[in-house]
């Protein structure tokens, strides 16, 4: 069975997750496999960014993330109308954060600003096949699904132009599953990933998962930042990483200043696995808006994906308010700003390049595993 090197054609074995195609392409260009999130993509957008990259790249290996849902309400009817979903979201939730935005002084969106129907993100399979095919049109040689097994026709298309199939897995059982379906890469999706994620830690994940799916190979995920950490997955079995966390605080990534600020002065302990973004437990940056959904008193979270469709446009208008001129810690919609991260944004204290990461990464890899062996009594002094 050939390594993941080996399949992808990569000097190193660290895949970066990422929303912004600078990163994929510095990632892909320094040895590693940039993976360019797509979810939230409206398909003319990928249309762009797949072209940028394939001109940027050549023939350098790059990957493609997409959202395939599986369970989601309306998903026994194959998915419902955009307007259908939007008349099941309950009045008192939008008072709700209404009233949460105005305390906090956050200005509402100009009239201009697109409604949650303008937006990328599918609530469907059928919804989600016109942005597959366009994965597929383009130069990516890696197609991952974010949430649950890749529908057959997928695998098969990618299977028929040469590109490998991946798919995350935050348990043993989804991991079989991906196995059945001919997945040829699992991802192991441990408890401290930022994102969509389970409740198992990487230290029993991945080498369940490992065994699991033998011989397909498995990519830890979750808190993987450093050579240390790659090593350590490494060691339980996993044939290398893929990380998300580590880019946000890269020059090039998608997030403006304040955002990387308040990300640079997180600590480990600064997230929270929360369903208030989009109704499956997904951890992000801990703020005042994790924290309000929190409370007793306050409305549950809906189900997926309604409350992705419901917490849109507030988003937007905190987005928007982070990048007002004038804003700082003490601003509202500072505080209410969140953004999926993981547990090792506490180890991300300076801005670094894409490139930077993915050889410190490297190198401290091979300090890991020479410190290892030393301790053995294997160095070479
Ligand atoms: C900002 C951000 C957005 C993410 N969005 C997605 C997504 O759309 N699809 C997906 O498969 N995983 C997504 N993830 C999870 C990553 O693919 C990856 O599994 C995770 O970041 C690994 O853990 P780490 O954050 O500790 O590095 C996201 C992660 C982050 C940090």
């Amino acid at each position: 069975m050939p390594t993941v090197t080996d399949m992808f054609g990569i000097e190193f074995p660290i895949f970066a997750f990422t929303h912004c195609r600078d990163v994929v392409v510095a990632v892909s260009k320094a040895g590693g496999l940039g993976v360019l999130g797509a979810a939230i993509h409206t398909d003319q957008r990928l249309e762009i960014d797949l072209a940028w990259i394939d001109e940027q790249l050549g023939d350098i290996p790059y990957g493609v993330d997409l959202m395939m849902p599986a369970n989601y309400v309306g998903a026994e009817k194959g998915g419902l109308a955009r307007e259908s979903l939007e008349e099941l979201i309950p009045e008192a939730h939008k008072k709700f954060l209404d009233d949460l935005l105005e305390q906090a002084g956050v200005p509402e969106l100009s009239s201009d600003a697109p409604s949650a129907k303008g937006r990328g993100l599918r609530y469907s399979q059928k919804e989600a096949r016109g942005i597959i095919d366009i994965a597929l049109e383009h130069k990516a040689r890696f197609l991952v699904s974010a949430l649950g097994t890749p529908p057959a026709y997928v695998v098969e298309a990618a299977h028929k132009k040469g590109i490998f199939v991946g798919a995350l897995a935050g348990k043993r059982s989804h991991a079989v599953r991906h196995k059945d379906a001919q997945v040829d890469v699992i991802i192991a999706q441990s408890y401290e990933a930022g994102g969509h994620t389970g409740d198992i830690g990487g230290m029993v994940l991945i080498p369940e998962i490992v065994d699991a799916v033998a011989p397909t190979p498995v990519l830890g995920a979750g808190g993987i930042g450093n050579g240390r950490q790659m090593a350590a997955a490494m060691a339980l079995g996993a044939q290398g990483v893929w990380c998300g966390t580590v880019w946000l605080t890269t020059t090039e990534s998608e997030l403006d200043r304040m955002a990387k600020d308040k990300l640079l002065a997180a600590d480990s302990s600064s997230t929270v696995r929360t369903t208030s973004m989009t109704g499956k437990h997904a951890r992000f940056l801990r703020s005042r808006w994790t924290d309000e959904w929190e409370r007793k008193d306050t409305p549950e979270p809906l189900k997926t994906p309604l409350q992705s469709i419901l917490a849109y446009n507030y988003l937007r208008r905190i987005d928007r308010g982070m990048k007002a001129p004038g804003v700082t810690p003490e601003s509202g919609a500072y505080q209410l700003y969140t953004y999926p991260t993981g547990q090792g944004i506490g180890e991300q204290n300076s801005l670094r390049s894409a490139r930077d990461v993915v050889r410190d990464m490297a190198s401290g890899y091979v300090e890991a595993v020479a410190c290892l062996n030393e301790q053995l009594g294997y160095g070479d002094g």
